[in-house]
């Protein structure tokens, strides 16, 4: 394995990991701070939870043997975006654009990729909102930047992902064809319950407005 190897390689390993670690609170520390805003705001939570993490060094090397390139540094940097991994759990699909929305025209914040898979979802039923971005580290030395994968999603499309993600892995992704069925029916009911939230959280939204319209003409 090229990855860790001896010397200088362990340095620069351990260094390019920091990066992308500092990379990950940097992002944290946006999404904390615009969901801080919501509730300051508008009195009103639009992230349920976050979940983070950092690829082990283990997948860093199966992920690249299977895209065909020698598991180094520079393959990783170049062509993985997963390195550090950002889950963003919503209430409701428009809670999904506002924050991404936020997170994507900060100044400090470049765009690489948008993956909507809500508009459009993948054949499986799969749904998340996915945008690859860099940001900089500001270092003694000088600033380096580094990618963070942000997915974003309601708690329904998470709950069939993972169920999906644990099927996929358990048959190899040769599950029998019924499986595939049946989560294909899953992500319509995911999408349905989507739906049926969002109207209700709409309708106590309005009830919320109409009352603070009374308060202020005194008719209530
Ligand atoms: P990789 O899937 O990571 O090789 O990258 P990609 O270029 O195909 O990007 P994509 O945005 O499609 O997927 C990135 C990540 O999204 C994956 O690593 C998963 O975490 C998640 N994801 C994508 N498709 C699915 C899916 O069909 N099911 C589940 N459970 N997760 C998915
Ligand atoms: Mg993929």
């Amino acid at each position: 394995m090229n990855i860790i190897g001896r010397g200088s390689q362990v340095d620069d390993w351990n260094t390019q990991m920091f990066l992308y670690e500092s990379a990950l609170k940097e992002i944290n520390t946006k999404i904390e701070i615009l969901n801080d805003e919501f509730i300051h705001v508008h009195k009103y939570n639009p992230i349920e939870h976050i979940k983070k993490r950092i690829k082990t060094p283990e997948s860093i090397v199966r992920k690249l043997k299977r895209m065909g390139y020698e598991p180094t540094i520079e393959n990783m940097n170049r062509y993985l975006s997963d390195i550090a991994g950002i889950r963003i759990i919503c209430s409701f699909t428009s809670d999904i654009y506002k924050i991404a929305k936020s997170i994507a025209c900060q100044d400090d914040v470049e765009v690489l990729v948008v993956k909507d898979y809500i508009r459009n979802p993948k054949e499986n039923g799969y749904k998340s909102y996915h945008l690859v971005v860099a940001v900089p580290i500001y270092l003694i030395g000088g600033s380096k930047k580094a990618k963070v994968e942000i997915q974003i999603r309601t708690i329904a499309m998470d709950f069939w992902a993972s169920l999906e993600h644990k099927i996929y892995y358990k048959f190899e992704g040769n599950a029998p064809e019924h499986i595939y069925e049946e989560l294909k029916d899953c992500a319509k009911t995911v999408n349905e319950l989507d739906e049926r939230m969002r109207l209700l959280n709409d309708e106590i939204q309005k009830v919320n407005r109409d009352l603070k319209q009374d308060l202020k003409q005194g008719t209530a």
